[in-house]
């Protein structure tokens, strides 16, 4: 009997040891994973964080693209943060981060601060998921716990970046892409509302105002107003040397809320990926239920970062901590 028992204890134990080596990974991520370990890390990001935004509310912006960014390539592991080495152009590099990804010195900055407090113990990673909540709070009073214990890639490679959606992207290929990732529907359009602050290149849409199609040169589902008023900051480009920028949702370009969703509703989207959101019948419903609720919107705006968050993660003994974030040990 006792034997049994034994036995079965053995078998349940050993049971237990597989279930952990399994990589789900996203559930290991832990709220106040540095409550122990550093106890002033997430308070040394939101000091950074809140000083830049001040100075430059773009910079909220910018960081949470960057989480956004760092997560669709090799889960969040921080290795949008990486510099080219000789031969290995990085994630940086693509068009899609270069040169538009901004903010960069201020996850430098925290890691500088955390790493004079409790060297080698909080990852980059980590550092960009806590920048991109602390942004969405300070330029839009949206609060959550970020679950951490992200650890550091070693890899970082510049074509993986077009696995980023693109601008041109219709809601069928937004769509797929964020199932890709393990995103529904609804949260890429919920996470689509991060496009109620920041700006855009002209390049990113200017298809949109001089060259839809053979019969269009006008993107029909833009409001004419909209578009006159975008070709005077866009005119139509002779060469590359100048792309200029434009606000992603002009009403309240600094404030990260739910205008995005009835700027949606009133033909006034920015980019392609942005106004499909409202034309395709499969996502309409949703702008519409995120234009009318702000409140519902944030909540699930939270939810859908945290699980962003957990996309791929490293943990446990994978990956390291970086000393610096834009380079491996
Ligand atoms: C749905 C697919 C998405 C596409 C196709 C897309 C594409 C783009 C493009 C083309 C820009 C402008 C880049 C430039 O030309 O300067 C941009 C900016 C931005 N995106 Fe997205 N994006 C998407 C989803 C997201 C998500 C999920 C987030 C975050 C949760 C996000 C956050 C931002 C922010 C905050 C900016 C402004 C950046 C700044 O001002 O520095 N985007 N996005
Ligand atoms: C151009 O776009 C319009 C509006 O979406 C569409 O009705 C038309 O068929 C397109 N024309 C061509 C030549 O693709």
């Amino acid at each position: 009997m006792a034997r049994r028992t034994l036995q079965m204890h053995a078998t349940l134990s050993s049971l237990v040891l597989i279930l952990s080596v399994l990589p789900w990974s996203s559930a290991s991520l832990k709220v106040d994973f540095y409550k122990t370990r550093c106890p002033s890390a997430e308070a040394i990001v939101r000091r950074a964080v809140n000083k830049a935004v001040s100075l430059n509310p773009g910079i909220a912006a910018g960081l949470i693209r960057m989480h956004f960014h760092d997560c669709f390539v090799r889960g969040c592991d921080g290795s949008v943060l990486l510099e080219s080495t000789p031969g290995n152009p990085s994630e940086r590099e693509h068009p899609a981060n270069n040169p538009s990804l901004r903010g960069f010195e201020v996850i430098d900055e925290a890691k500088a601060e955390i790493e004079s407090e409790c060297p080698h113990t909080v990852s980059c990673a980590d550092i960009l998921a806590f920048a991109a909540r602390d942004s969405a709070t300070k330029v839009g009073g949206i609060k959550y716990e970020v679950p951490a214990g992200r650890r550091d890639g070693r890899v970082s490679v510049r074509d993986e970046a077009s696995q980023l959606p693109r601008p041109t992207f219709n809601a069928k290929e937004l769509i797929t892409t964020f199932q890709q990732k393990g995103l529904s529907a609804d949260e890429m359009v919920t996470l689509s509302g991060a496009h109620s602050i920041g700006v855009s290149h002209c390049s990113s849409f200017s298809d949109r105002l001089y060259s839809f199609n053979a019969t269009f040169p006008q993107d029909p589902s833009m409001d004419r107003g909209f578009a006159s008023s975008l070709k005077t900051k866009c005119p139509a480009r002779v060469n590359d040397d100048v792309d200029g920028t434009v606000v992603l949702e002009a009403s309240t370009p600094n404030r990260l809320d739910n205008v995005y969703y009835t700027g949606l509703r009133n033909h006034r989207g920015l980019l392609t990926s942005d106004q499909t959101l409202f034309t395709s019948p499969s996502t309409r419903p949703m702008v519409l239920t995120n234009a009318k609720h702000a409140s519902i919107w944030a909540r699930k705006f939270a939810k859908a970062m945290v699980h962003m968050g957990s996309i791929d993660v490293l943990t446990g003994s994978q990956g390291e901590i970086r000393s610096r974030c834009a380079f491996v040990n």
